[in-house]
């Protein structure tokens, strides 16, 4: 590599040239004076020193190495990175909804309310419950929140019990959620279609369980087709039934969980209703519940009162309280209703049954070539194994890297945990057709690849600016502070 070329590879702070510098601001403020000397630095920081230009070609650079939505298919099982409209950005930055303080006056903020009124029923229409919080702020504080309205409706019957049933396919937070909620977690083994196995769960459920966790459709791709079943064997024995509802871009519109027995649910807005994922902003997790739960919800509600007003009701003496401050994320609540709206109920329809589509058609299409360990109709993801490919020494992690080289973001590798060297695939309604070939074309190009020449898939990616990275020393021993 070339000096040129090497120099792009700098950080900003290597790149520092002294002297330079982008706009000089008049010290009008007299920032400097205004500190307390004690407070003060003696020293100034080791700032970069360098232009705007600089500045701006330095990020330019580097969110071109960025994999994103944006600029690349994402296929990341479990994660829904559909397309997030920018209609929804211009309405969450209107004048009022982006800068309304959230102590504003009740009067005074009116269509703030609303705005979380109508989320709210919206999202009680589409799961067919009759209540929601949007207070949690992710999918996995929705969990702690259901868990917690559980535990508050059972101690309130006199008897909160010790356990929760959670199938081993379930995402690592549903455990996680259960175990921060004080209850203790119990795993039940699926069965070989990937499905909540009745006899194991009869056996499982004795007087000490307290609900069960289930996530439909699971981490399979899979929908629980006995739920309607599980959920009346889970009440006979005086248990609820939680649903982990993060998966539901395979139901809007076609399945209310309310229908199948669910009492408690969350739904992930950020995976579900197009609002921007962890780095891109904060998340939300919105819980659901039934009629008989609603009194143990967070406070506060927000209401409609009879002459139309909306307000902020505190006066709940069942709930569990607070789980986050405020009324959650207000700016995911506006993207998605957002969302929501601009896609009607057919919209919203017609979406799930693309996203479902798109599953059944990138498995129909590559189960010729990967090892298709549970082959009950695929919902939103399908899911693979790597067996055939480890038999020439190379795993689903390599087929992932080898995937980057070809201009598509890997899967989920190695998830969910009961199938070994998972492929995990997640194609949304986003990929029209023809992406949907070309991510095809390239995952039959690389099982090729392996066939003739594993040692070249082994050492991919080859097109990255940083190669094959030794994963475990990354995560383990991670290094993040620059050090001159
Ligand atoms: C099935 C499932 N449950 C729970 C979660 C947790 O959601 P979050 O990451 O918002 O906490 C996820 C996240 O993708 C998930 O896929």
């Amino acid at each position: 590599m070339n000096d040129i070329a090497r120099s792009d590879n700098r950080l900003s702070i290597e790149k520092s040239d002294p002297g330079r510098r982008g706009i000089r601001f008049k010290n009008t403020l007299k920032a400097k004076e205004s500190i307390p000397a004690g407070l003060a630095r003696k020293t100034a920081p080791k700032l970069p020193e360098l232009s705007e230009f600089d500045v701006v070609r330095h990020y330019t650079k580097l969110s071109k190495i960025n994999f994103s939505v944006d600029t690349h298919f994402y296929p990341l099982g479990s994660c829904t990175m559909k397309y997030n409209p920018r209609v929804n950005e211009v309405v969450a930055r209107m004048e009022g909804l982006a800068t309304d303080h959230p102590y504003t006056p009740e009067s005074l903020a009116q269509g703030c309310l609303r705005i979380l009124h109508e989320t709210a029923c919206c999202l009680a229409e589409i799961t067919g419950m009759d209540a929601v919080s949007l207070q949690p702020a992710a999918g996995a504080q929705g969990e702690l929140t259901g868990i917690l309205i559980i535990r508050a409706c059972l101690a309130d019957r006199g008897n909160p019990r010790k356990y929760i049933l959670v199938p081993d396919s379930a995402h690592g937070t549903n455990p996680a959620s259960v175990t921060t909620s004080g209850y203790e977690v119990r795993n039940i083994k699926s069965n070989a279609q990937g499905c909540v196995d009745l006899a194991e769960l009869d056996r499982a459920l004795t007087d000490e369980v307290a609900g069960l966790m289930l996530t439909n459709p699971n981490t399979l791709g899979v929908f629980e087709i006995q739920i309607r079943e599980i959920a009346d064997l889970v009440h006979a024995r005086g248990g609820l039934v939680y649903m982990d509802g993060a998966n539901m871009n395979a139901l809007v519109g076609v399945a209310q969980p309310a229908a199948f027995g669910v009492d408690v649910m969350h739904l992930n807005l950020h995976k579900t209703f197009t609002t921007p994922h962890g780095g891109g902003g904060p998340g939300s997790g919105p819980v659901a519940v039934k009629k008989f739960l609603e009194p143990y919800l967070p406070v506060p509600t927000v209401e409609q009162t009879a002459d139309g007003a909306y307000g902020l009701n505190y006066n709940r003496p069942k709930s569990i309280g607070r789980v986050r401050s405020f009324y959650g994320n207000f700016g995911m609540a506006v993207r998605a209703l957002a969302y929501i709206l601009a896609n009607g109920f057919q919209g919203l329809k017609q979406t799930t049954e693309d996203a479902v589509l798109n599953a059944n058609y990138l498995r129909k299409r590559l189960e010729d070539v990967f090892d298709l360990p549970y082959k009950a109709p695929s919902m939103h993801e399908c899911v693979f194994s790597d067996k055939r490919q480890a038999a020439r020494g190379v795993r689903t992690i390599d087929i992932a890297k080898r995937l980057i080289d070809y201009g598509f973001h890997p899967y989920t590798t190695a998830f969910p945990l009961i199938v070994s060297g998972a492929l995990m695939i997640e194609p949304t309604e986003s990929a029209c057709k023809k992406e949907l070939d070309e991510f095809i074309e390239a995952m039959r190009a690389v099982a090729q690849e392996i066939e003739e020449d594993p040692q070249f898939v082994l050492k991919a990616p080859y097109t990255t600016r940083i190669t094959r990275l030794d994963e475990a020393s990354a995560a383990r021993k991670p290094i993040l502070r620059w050090k001159p």
